[in-house]
């Protein structure tokens, strides 16, 4: 099961109070939003949002077992001004992103997001990926450079135009299907560093192009801003320099414009969380105080 990153740090900068509302953006496995709801006692009202399906499921569960109650809305966060309004709330006191994709999307999703799976190659946070850009038409359509461009730009992959020749010069052979055939291709034109498989930022920059996250997370912070009471905090845990760079620029912005306080430094984990739980080595939380 996913293990909730920066669990305790989460929970101390939203200080979420009884009778308060907690608007988690990015449900996943419902680890954060458990915990947060468990520090007052399940006296909170809880709202959960998230673009998959399964993800809702997994968070209704767990809530239930623990006798948590949370209203659980299937939409992406870019849309969570929506949700608010359809579900008659004004404004809330915190509210959490924990970004990118859960173990269980990358083990269990049947979606293609790992490199260690031969499943067919979608990389949709939604389920349903029907009228969707998937990762199967980026790597057989796109065109050379662009590839390159989303190689290097989301993944940071210093070998992007290689990766970008292969994949095309592998789909004039036949369409690729698979995330192992991905997989295969990239593992054999880039060189092995490490324990980190060749293949890493191929799939992450894929998956951040496939559900345009960069962009959705700026409309995001922007709409949570928004929904935020006066004295509300919001918390970001970002696993990309991309991502925490475009936090880290949001908030010193809003700060500027006297909207509110940052915190300082990002907080990240602690060896022992890293020990226990390697995926979480990339994060960073960084917290804003609305005035
Ligand atoms: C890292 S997991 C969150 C894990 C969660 N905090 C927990 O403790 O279990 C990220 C989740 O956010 C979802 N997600 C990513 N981007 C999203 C977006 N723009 N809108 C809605 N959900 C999104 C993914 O489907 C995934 O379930």
């Amino acid at each position: 099961m996913h293990l909730p990153v920066l669990l305790q740090e989460v929970v101390e900068a939203l200080r979420v109070k009884s009778g308060e509302t907690f608007l988690d953006c990015t449900a996943g496995s419902g680890g954060h939003t458990l915990a947060v709801a468990q520090a007052t006692g399940g006296t909170i009202t809880a709202i959960g949002i998230d673009e998959d399906e399964d993800a809702l499921s997994r968070t209704h569960e767990r809530l239930q077992a623990a006798g948590i109650q949370a209203t659980l809305r299937e939409q992406n966060f870019r849309e969570l001004d929506k949700t608010l309004s359809d579900l008659g709330v004004a404004k809330v006191d915190a509210i959490l992103f924990d970004l990118g994709v859960s173990t269980d999307e990358l083990l269990e999703s049947g979606r293609g997001f790992s490199f260690s799976k031969d499943e067919p190659l979608l990389m949709t946070f939604r389920k349903n990926s029907e009228g969707r850009v998937t990762a199967r038409e980026v790597v057989n359509e796109w065109k050379e450079e662009n590839l390159a461009l989303i190689l290097e730009g989301f993944g940071g992959e210093r070998y992007a135009e290689r990766i970008a020749r292969a994949i095309v010069e592998a789909r004039v052979q036949a369409p690729i299907e698979t995330s192992k055939t991905l997989a295969d291709i990239v593992s054999a034109v880039v060189p092995r560093s490490g324990r980190t498989h060749p293949a890493t930022k191929t799939f992450q920059a894929i998956r951040m192009a496939v559900n345009d996250e960069l962009p959705a997370l700026e409309e995001g912070l922007r709409k949570g801003l928004a929904s935020l009471k006066s004295g509300g905090r919001m918390a970001v845990i970002s696993f990309h320099s991309g991502e925490d760079r475009i936090v880290k620029r949001f908030f010193k912005e809003e700060e500027k414009s006297e909207g509110g306080t940052a915190s300082k430094k990002p907080i990240v984990p602690s060896r022992e969380e890293v020990q226990g739980n390697p995926r979480s080595r990339s994060a960073k939380l960084r917290i804003f105080i609305k005035k």
